[in-house]
């Protein structure tokens, strides 16, 4: 069930850089939402921007959270990148504001109990799509890559840890944190050096030159891998087709990023 609902602001920091995490309490959408989902976002009360802005959730926690002051809160982890997240920085906790969510379909887990290994590759903000996937997925073998243009776009290291990720490798492009270089690059070494360990499970989620070179990489792998896209949105729910995206479907050759998505397989994509 999707809700159009005010939520309260409960906190807005920075964490890093150009980063900020965004608490907000609206305890329909928390209770609702699954690793893969997003929101839609007013973030100005005036007109300007006049569009509402996609994230992910970053964390939710459920009413029957055992910590009682978290219940209900959703937490989106943004970067500064323009106008509209720039007015996001000026929330203050106590501001009401207007959400439209849980949008989109979901990440596709293997079913418990199960060894298989899962691979998370994130680029830049993208990485924080992936967490709570890393959240659903304890239990399960985690290996996760994080990449980014220098250390400062290095984000929720610890987080990760601390959802039982077996590994967490790191890639910069610069060099100022872990392996310089891609994170691509970074994961194929990797695997070259683990052969041992087969990816069953890979989910993506960063630039779209990161998805392509991802997609080049595992051309010849079993693997299954899903990818969280992104566009640019108008309504974010399936009505202005302003964020379709080209796949091998024959049936369906062009597809919502909002509606069919954002996740979608990854070899099912064509890249134009
Ligand atoms: C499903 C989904 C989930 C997302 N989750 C997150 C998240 O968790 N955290 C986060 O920081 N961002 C996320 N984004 C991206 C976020 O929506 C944009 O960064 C935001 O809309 C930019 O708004 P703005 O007004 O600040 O920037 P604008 O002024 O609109 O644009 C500034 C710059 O950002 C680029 N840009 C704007 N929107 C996007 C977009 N959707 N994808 C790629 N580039 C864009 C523009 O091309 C431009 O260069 C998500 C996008 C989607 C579609
Ligand atoms: S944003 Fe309107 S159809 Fe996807």
């Amino acid at each position: 069930m999707t809700f159009q609902t005010d939520g309260i602001v409960v906190r807005n920091q920075r964490i890093k850089s150009l980063y900020f995490a965004l608490t907000i309490h609206c305890p329909p959408i928390a209770e609702e939402v699954r690793p893969g989902q997003f929101v839609m976002l007013k973030v100005s009360k005036d007109r300007s921007p006049l569009l509402r802005r996609p994230f992910s959730i970053y964390r939710s926690y459920r009413l029957d959270h055992p910590e009682r002051r978290k219940r209900g809160s959703l937490l989106i982890v943004y970067k500064k990148v323009g106008r509209g997240t720039q007015k996001m920085t000026e929330f203050r906790s106590g501001q009401k504001v207007d959400l439209i969510g849980p949008l989109g379909n979901r990440f596709s887990l293997p079913p418990f109990p199960s060894s298989k290994n899962i691979i998370l590759v994130g680029g830049g903000v993208g990485i924080v799509t992936l967490y709570s996937l890393a959240e659903a997925a304890r239990g399960h073998k985690l290996f996760v890559f994080i990449g980014g243009r220098t250390a400062k776009d290095i984000l929720c290291e610890e987080d990760f840890r601390n959802a039982g990720a077996s590994k967490i490798l790191i890639a910069t492009e610069d060099g100022s944190q872990g392996h310089q270089g891609t994170v691509i690059d970074l994961f194929l070494s990797w695997q070259k050096g683990h052969n041992k360990i087969e990816p069953e499970y890979i989910y993506s989620c960063g630039p779209v030159e990161m998805l392509k070179a991802l997609a080049n990489a595992i051309e010849s792998q079993k693997a299954l891998c899903q990818i969280s896209l992104e566009a640019r949105m108008g309504c974010g729910f399936g009505a202005c087709w302003g964020c379709v995206v080209k796949t091998n479907d024959p049936k369906k050759p062009y597809q919502r990023v909002c509606k069919e998505g954002p996740v979608f397989n990854l070899r099912d994509i064509v890249w134009e």
